[in-house]
C-alpha cells in the first residue's frame, strides 16, 4: 500500500500560535524515513496552504473564530484527500490543530457507506456553535462530521453528514464540557473515558473497539490528537489534560489495529514544538506512526 502525507500547518481552530509548525516538526522527526524502512511507498505531498485572517475585520457575530478560513482550508485539503483515496493510497495527514479532521474525514467519506471514527483524544470535539465554550473550532470537529454545526461547516465537499453516531468510538477522554456530555449521551456514542481505560485496560478497549466497528463500518478513519496521551510523555500540545493515555498504552492500542487492518485513513494532530521539549512529541508522534503501520521490534 502506498502512503500520501498530507501537511496542514492550520492554527486557526484555537488560540495557541505554533502548532502550524506541527507538520515540520513531525517531518523533522523523521516521519518519512520511518515509513520507508516499513517498505511502504511514501508520496509526500507537502502542505495545504492556510490563508492568514484579515486582522482588522470586525469581531463575527457567530462568535466562531476564523471561520471563513477555516472553512477554505478544509474544503481544499477535503479535495486533496479524496483524491488520495481515488488513487487507492493511504492519506495520512499531519496537523495543524484538530478543526482539520473536518477536511480529512469529509475527503474519505465519499468513499465508505459507513466510515468509522476512531477518535483518540482527551476531549470530545462535540461542540457546536451553541455549547462551545471558546468559539474555538478545533473543539467542534466531530460535531461537524456528524452534520451538527454552523452550516459554513456541515457543508463542506457535500451538504451532508459524514458519518454516523454508531459509528463513532471516542478513546482517552478525560475533559467534556457539559453540552458535549449532553450530546454524546442524546446520540448514544460509544465513549471509552480514562474511567473505563483504567478499569478494563487498554487492550480490552481495543479489542471491543476493532469488534464493534468490524461489524458495522467499511472503512476506519483514526483521528489522533496527541493531547490524549498524558502531558508527561506529550508536553508539546495546546491544550493538554493530566491523567491521559500512557505512550506503552498508545503504542498498544496502534499495533493492535495495525494487526486487525482495519484503519483506511489517518490523521495526527495538534502537535505544537513551541510548547514542546525538544520536539519530544512529534518524536513520539512517529513512532505511534510506526506502530500504526506494523512496525515491530524483530
Ligand atoms: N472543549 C474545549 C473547547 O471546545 C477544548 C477543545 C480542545 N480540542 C482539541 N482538539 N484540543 O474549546
Ligand atoms: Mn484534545
Ligand atoms: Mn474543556
Ligand atoms: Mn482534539
Amino acid at each position: 500500500k502506498e502512503i500520501s502525507i498530507i501537511g496542514v500547518p492550520m492554527d486557526l481552530g484555537q488560540t495557541r500560535r505554533g502548532v502550524d509548525m506541527g507538520p515540520s516538526a513531525i517531518r523533522y522527526a523523521g516521519i518519512i524515513e520511518r515509513l520507508e524502512r516499513l517498505q511502504y511507498t511514501v508520496h509526500d505531498l507537502g502542505n495545504i496552504d492556510i490563508p492568514r485572517p484579515d486582522r482588522n475585520a470586525p469581531e463575527r457575530e457567530d462568535k466562531l473564530r476564523n471561520l471563513p478560513e477555516v472553512v477554505d482550508t478544509n474544503k481544499r485539503l477535503a479535495e486533496v484527500v479524496d483524491e488520495q483515496v481515488e488513487k487507492n493510497f493511504f492519506p495520512l495527514v499531519l496537523g495543524g490543530d484538530h478543526s482539520i479532521a473536518i477536511g480529512s474525514i469529509a475527503g474519505v467519506s465519499k468513499h465508505y457507506e459507513n466510515l468509522g471514527v476512531i477518535w483518540y483524544d482527551a476531549h470530545g470535539d462535540i461542540n457546536t456553535v451553541e455549547t462551545s465554550p471558546s468559539g474555538n473550532i478545533h473543539g467542534m470537529p466531530l460535531a461537524v462530521n456528524l452534520g451538527l454545526g454552523h452550516q459554513k461547516l456541515t457543508e463542506i465537499l457535500y451538504n451532508q453528514p459524514k458519518i454516523k453516531a454508531e459509528n463513532v468510538v471516542l478513546i482517552g477522554v478525560r475533559d467534556l464540557d457539559e453540552g458535549e456530555k449532553d450530546l454524546l449521551r442524546k446520540l448514544n456514542i460509544k465513549v471509552y473515558t480514562m474511567h473505563e481505560i483504567d478499569r478494563i485496560g487498554m487492550p480490552q478497549v481495543i479489542k471491543e473497539t476493532i469488534e464493534y466497528l468490524k461489524e458495522r463500518t467499511d472503512g476506519v478513519h483514526l483521528s489522533f490528537d496527541l493531547d490524549g496521551i498524558n502531558p508527561s510523555e506529550a508536553p508539546g500540545v495546546g491544550t493538554p489534560v493530566i491523567g491521559g493515555v500512557t505512550y506503552r498504552e498508545s503504542h498498544l492500542a496502534l499495533e493492535m489495529l495495525a494487526e486487525s487492518n482495519i484503519i483506511t485513513s489517518a490523521e495526527f494532530v495538534e502537535v505544537n514544538p513551541m510548547l514542546d521539549d525538544k520536539n519530544k512529541t512529534a518524536i513520539l508522534t512517529v513512532a505511534l506512526v510506526g506502530s500504526l503501520f506494523g512496525e515491530k521490534l524483530f
